[in-house]
């Protein structure tokens, strides 16, 4: 069994450093290893409409963002198959028929769904859409025979939900579908990186966020902006690492390679850790070193995302043959799960000729 990458987004807005360090710089790397034998990202429009069904532009509007912000980490529409979500009708066909391997209550424990339950505040007013987009998502995976998927923590119980459906099925209706596993970041100040204000994650609506796309400037104020440690309130007091969200950050940017570039006073990160709890270290020189690294990362993702963003018809075809590509892959799974279940009346010729002869004797 080859080794089948998938993973996607949702069109709600562009794409943050969160979004970043949790899965787009990991795919980019496993792209350009070539370590797999195909790769699948998407935008995942459907998803998105769950919760914003009542503001059908806003996802519209955000699928070139998203398109963008691929395109410019790196994502190679050569090496990657890039689509949108709603142009693959099978996965709406297997969502139906995953839909009765799950039970109301099994969802209603995804921990994920009840998070964003509360958050939305959508009390007992839930959309059934909204509440059965796990099993949507198990339909995203499973369509493409997906093994591996880089993604944050959040998606973690979605993975879990998605196996036991893979073994409910396979179980049921004879091995059909393959089992997923996630990627998740390798460094633990990725799994959920803060906002920038300290709060626990990046949100559009708390304005807490560095977009992939914001320019210098913009990232400029809001590094400068940053939560430190409150203690920390003469450059000789003793520093607080814990909680302080420069270095949660650096945690996820820094390498060793940096302090020779920008700070050869340290060699590495716990050095420079040290001298900040000692004392005598302040929060604008670490911010500053911070903004150098982010600006080395960011500048070839800002300079790409300014050529693509020159030919947007451009951005749009990538897209619909990425479509066409995933259909073709989705399609020969939906004619394998029709056969499992039995549902594949016109591709079978022995049950025609079976049923003519007990007819006919
Ligand atoms: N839930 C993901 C998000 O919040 C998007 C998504 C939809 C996804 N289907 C997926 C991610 C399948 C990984 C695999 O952005």
């Amino acid at each position: 069994m080859g080794k089948i990458i998938l993973t996607g987004d949702r069109p709600t807005g562009r794409l943050h450093l969160g979004h970043y360090v949790g899965s787009l710089r990991r795919r980019v790397e496993i792209q350009n290893k070539g370590d797999y034998d195909k790769m699948f990202v998407f935008i995942a429009d459907v998803q998105a409409l769950t919760d914003n069904f009542d503001n059908p532009e806003k996802v519209r509007q955000n699928v070139v963002e998203v398109a963008l912000d691929y395109l410019s980490v790196g994502l190679d529409p050569s090496k990657t198959t890039i689509f949108i979500q709603s142009r693959i009708g099978e996965l709406s066909e297997l969502t139906q028929y995953y839909m009765n391997l799950v039970t109301v209550s099994r969802v209603q424990r995804n921990p994920t769904v009840k998070t964003e339950i509360g958050l939305r505040g959508f009390g007992e007013s839930i959309p059934v859409g909204f509440f059965t987009y796990p099993i949507s998502q198990a339909a995203d995976i499973t369509a493409f025979g997906a093994t591996h998927v880089p993604a944050g923590e959040d998606q973690k119980p979605m993975i879990e939900q998605c196996v036991e459906i893979v073994r409910s099925f396979n179980r049921i209706y004879g091995e059909t579908l393959v089992e997923p596993s996630i990627i998740l970041p390798d460094r633990q100040a990725c799994m959920r990186l803060p906002g920038t204000d300290g709060k626990a994650k990046m949100s559009k609506s708390l304005g807490n966020c560095i977009y992939l796309a914001d320019d210098a400037q913009t990232m400029h104020k809001s590094v400068m902006s940053m939560y430190t440690d409150p203690l920390h309130l003469q450059v000789s007091d003793p520093g607080h690492i814990e909680g302080n969200t420069v270095f949660t950050y650096l945690d996820a940017f820094c390498s060793d390679e940096d302090f020779g570039l920008f700070w050869p006073d340290f060699s590495n990160l716990d050095e420079l850790k040290e001298a900040y709890k000692k004392g005598g270290i302040g929060d604008v020189k670490i911010k500053k070193f911070l903004e150098k690294i982010l600006n080395k990362e960011l500048e070839p993702i800002r300079a790409r995302r300014k050529e693509f963003e020159k030919d947007i018809p451009g951005v749009y075809e990538i897209l619909r043959k990425g479509s066409e590509a995933a259909e073709e892959a989705a399609a020969q799974t939906m004619s394998k799960v029709k056969k499992a279940m039995r549902i594949d009346y016109f591709d079978d010729k022995e049950l025609i000729e079976e049923q003519q002869k007990r007819y006919n004797g």
